[in-house]
């Protein structure tokens, strides 16, 4: 019998791997997948999952895959949640359960185990992902299970078992790292009433001090709503998000300090950097400005709303996000062109946009008049638009007395 572990080479979930042995009879399959969290050392996290018990250990790289089935996706709808955060670990768990799903199926495995705790939204994230597309599969959550509370506690209990790990006790932030973004929690960001220190919590963002004191411009090619180019430079999708990670890295772009609502009820407090997306996300919007019909683009702000809900509460497999995706789609057919940008000391500054699409009429929308619109009809449209109002003042003054 197998096991499939959710495997990050981290103290946590190697403390996993004895914990599995002792309570279960499973030969442990660790799965690394790789979203773009930086697997430095691929060998010694195999090294480390072999020596602490696995049987077996796979590294799987699905960073083409998460940026363009997961990211460009949500870049298309713009979804946002709580007004601040771009999703980068929402939209990342559901592809993790995908390729354990399909390790498990391959394996032969009839549980899937992960190291998300008891209090968040990863453990849900995982497992409506895994019963999205194998609910037969058994989900084992040791956090949720066993007494281990502290980083020492894991140390001392792999000691135990006879396995000496290179990890400190010092308890350190809880982070999330991935193409997209880097997540920060814990520690005294807890207090919500505490500045957070970003020189001490930030990871590929420069603080808006450090930032350099001279703008950039960068100019982005999106078509159908997908970036392409950077500079007129095409881009593969990995190489896109790393170089505007890094452009707006060091110009402080993308730093968020939220105090957020989990799906299990709790609040909690997060500190996010997502340089390049948060350059993406301002850079689509400026195209949808130029390239979306008012009814098209307000009715898009209100499925945004619902799709960001949707991918934060773990249900990206599902009939409502599908079709959502299919309506933002068609809505992106047209949202191709370039726009300009100046990054300065953690802000984004509107520098220009065109598109062979834009719905932008000079001779409409000029003061100067022109042809095609007759300031005579504002005057019937404007009667019959506000006749409710008129109707209603109307009704008001016959019932005064
Ligand atoms: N609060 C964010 C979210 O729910 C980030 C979670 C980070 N997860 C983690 N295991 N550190 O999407
Ligand atoms: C965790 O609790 O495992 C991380 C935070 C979260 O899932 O929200």
């Amino acid at each position: 019998k197998k096991v499939v572990l959710a495997y990050s080479g981290g103290l946590d979930t190697t403390t996993i791997i004895p914990w599995l042995k002792e309570n279960y009879d499973y030969d442990i399959i660790a799965v690394c997948v790789n979203v773009g969290q930086g697997v430095e050392e691929l060998d010694k996290l195999e090294e480390r999952a072999l020596g602490s018990g696995a049987a077996k250990v796979f590294v799987v790289d699905v960073t083409e895959e998460f940026v363009t089935d997961y990211i460009w996706p949500t870049v298309k709808s713009g979804a946002i949640y709580e007004s601040e955060y771009l999703l980068g670990t929402s939209m990342a768990r559901p592809l993790i359960s995908k390729v354990l799903v399909d390790i498990a199926i391959q394996e032969g495995a009839e549980a899937i185990c992960h190291g998300a705790t008891g209090k968040g939204n990863d453990q849900v994230r995982f497992e409506l992902g895994i019963k999205a597309l194998k609910p037969e599969l058994k989900i084992i959550a040791p956090w949720r299970l066993w007494d281990i509370q502290s980083r020492q506690d894991a140390i001392d209990y792999c000691h135990s078992k006879g396995i000496f790990l290179p990890f400190s006790a010092e308890q350190s932030y809880s982070r999330d790292k991935n193409l997209w973004h880097i997540s920060h929690e814990g520690l005294e960001i807890e207090d919500p009433s505490f500045e957070a220190d970003y020189s001490k919590i930030l990871k590929i963002s420069s603080t808006v001090e450090n930032a350099p004191d001279k703008a950039e411009y960068l100019t982005i090619s999106f078509e159908q709503g997908v970036p392409t180019a950077i500079d007129g430079t095409a881009y593969s999708p990995v190489a896109l998000m790393e170089k505007l990670n890094e452009l707006g890295g060091k110009h402080a772009i993308g730093t968020i300090d939220l105090l957020e609502n989990r799906v299990v009820g709790m609040k909690s407090r997060g500190i996010y950097e997502t340089p390049g997306g948060t350059i993406l996300y301002k850079a689509h919007e400026a195209l949808e400005h130029l390239c979306l019909d008012r009814e098209t683009y307000s009715f898009k702000l209100t499925a945004a709303q619902k799709f960001a809900d949707i991918v934060y509460n773990g249900q990206w497999f599902s009939p409502l996000r599908e079709s959502l995706s299919t309506f933002f789609d068609t809505t992106q057919e047209t949202v191709t062109g370039d726009v300009k940008l100046k990054l300065y000391k953690g802000n984004i500054i509107m520098a220009g946009a065109t598109s062979p699409y834009s719905l932008y009429n000079a001779s409409l929308s000029s003061f100067e008049t022109g042809e095609l619109y007759s300031h005579k009809d504002a005057e019937g449209f404007i009667n019959l638009y506000g006749l409710p109002m008129a109707v209603r003042a109307w009704m008001k003054k016959s019932n005064e007395k």
